[in-house]
């Protein structure tokens, strides 16, 4: 059982902090935002991620997690986990100005021979900048990311595909790699920079391959291919692996375009000319065009005036996150052709977007809509009747850029049926 201080309280924060404290760790989480100190101290979770509270509550009466609002309160503390914003900065690079404030606040406050763990997602060699504001030659400074995905935060912390940890010292990296008690899982030691670039590298790799998918997606639209059993195809090739490879109306989220935008600027500041990672954005813009395109083309080729039913606000199902949702940059491209937006999403029933009109229900959604248009998978949709809708649209046109939709039945109720990559 080790003393272990998490500052900042957000995604990733959190997630650490509740699930370090359940495998019987001592964990203080510390957080500028008193308010959300106080909410978390009364066993709520502020963020929207299954078994979270639970995870909280339990953990508060075993007296094994606390949230307090000062530094200090980690003084105690053995190994401290840097999780504050590395929001993007105008140039697309990450703004580092939270990591370095706390390390500066943390050298007065940390312990003799204490570790100072770096798990937000810092560019390549930030480590370095953290030890000058630390300036503290008794403590190590380790970068371990993480490799969470919202929505299942929690089992991707517990149940990592590996575990990164870089330092100087192979010894401190060894005990902060303990600390997560998973010795069957692959730990990979090395030194900080690497560990930092490790991060940034599997999410724009993800970013690209996703890329990649949607443009096979359309390809197989034009060719008469089936994307389905192509993408499924490719995917049985081990170096290929077979995940990640469902098309869609684009990748989002608050982190892979800022992730690819960081890295982006890195190796521009280092004169490598990364140009897949433009491709990747650029491509990821024309999936969103494609995905609008389909939808006009149902609608004799013109959006003016037409009503569109929207099926999902966030970047990916089971979550309230819309950050660079793919969502919104479609929707946002319907209605600068002239269509007019109705949208549902289980969880999201506010954006500040006044031009987005958002109902609280399937039904009302598809009230007299020219179409309806799947963005975001959500398991609510797939279990959708369309006997149940199929009065209440003005016209039987359904684009289902997910595929999550049960063609037959959406065929076998008079809709026109419109997949993504396949027919
Ligand atoms: C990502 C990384 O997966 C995670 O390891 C890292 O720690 C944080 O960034 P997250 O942002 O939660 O996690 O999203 P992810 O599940 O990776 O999805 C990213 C985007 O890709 C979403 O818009 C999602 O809808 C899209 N996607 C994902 C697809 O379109 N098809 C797929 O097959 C998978």
């Amino acid at each position: 059982m080790a003393n272990i201080g998490v500052i900042g309280t957000g995604y990733v924060g959190l997630t650490t902090a509740a699930c370090f404290a359940e495998l019987g760790h001592k964990v203080i989480g510390v957080d500028i935002d008193l308010a959300k100190i106080e909410v978390l101290s009364s066993g709520k979770s502020t963020i929207y991620e299954e078994g979270m509270s639970e995870l909280i509550v339990k953990n508060l009466a075993n007296n094994n997690l606390a949230f307090k609002g000062s530094i200090e309160a980690i003084s105690n503390c053995e190994f401290i986990f840097l999780c504050v914003p590395t929001p993007q900065d105008a140039d697309g690079s990450a703004d580092l100005s939270y990591v370095i404030k706390a390390s500066k606040d943390l050298n007065l406050v940390l312990k003799k021979d204490s570790v100072l763990i770096t798990k937000s997602t810092v560019p390549v060699n930030a480590w370095k900048d953290v030890v000058k504001a630390l300036n503290r030659s008794d403590v190590a400074v380790v970068s371990n990311p993480e490799f969470l995905r919202e929505g299942s935060a929690i089992g991707d912390f517990f149940n990592p595909d590996r575990i990164v940890v870089g330092c100087t010292s192979i010894e401190k990296a060894k005990q902060v790699a303990e600390l997560y008690k998973q010795p069957e899982i692959q730990t990979i030691i090395t030194d900080n920079s690497s560990a930092e670039l490790i991060k940034y590298a599997s999410n724009s790799f993800l970013a690209i391959k996703l890329s990649y998918v949607n443009e096979i997606a359309a390809l197989c639209e034009s060719v008469g291919a089936n994307a389905k059993d192509v993408l499924f195809g490719m995917g049985q090739d081990s170096r290929i692996g077979n995940r990640f490879l469902e098309p869609g109306p684009g990748w989002g989220g608050s982190c892979f375009p800022k992730d690819i935008r960081a890295l982006r600027v890195t190796a521009e500041d280092n004169a490598i000319n990364m140009s897949l990672l433009s491709a990747a954005l650029d491509s990821n813009e024309k999936t969103h065009r494609r995905i609008v395109d389909k939808v006009e083309k149902e609608l004799e080729n013109s959006l003016i005036g037409k009503t569109i039913c929207i099926w999902g606000l966030a970047f990916k199902a089971n979550t309230d996150d819309y950050r660079e949702s793919p969502a919104l940059s479609v929707i946002e491209r319907l209605i600068g052709r002239g269509a007019y937006v109705v949208a549902f999403d289980p969880v999201i029933t506010h954006i500040d977007n006044k031009k987005i009109k958002i109902v609280k229900s399937i039904e009302e959604s598809c009230d007299s809509a020219d179409a309806i248009l799947v963005l975001t998978e959500w398991e609510e949709f797939k279990k959708v009747n369309p006997d149940s809708v199929k009065d209440l649209v003005k016209n039987k046109v359904v684009i289902d850029s997910r595929n999550i939709l049960d063609k037959k039945l959406w065929v076998k109720c008079g809709f026109n049926f419109v997949g993504n990559g396949w027919q």
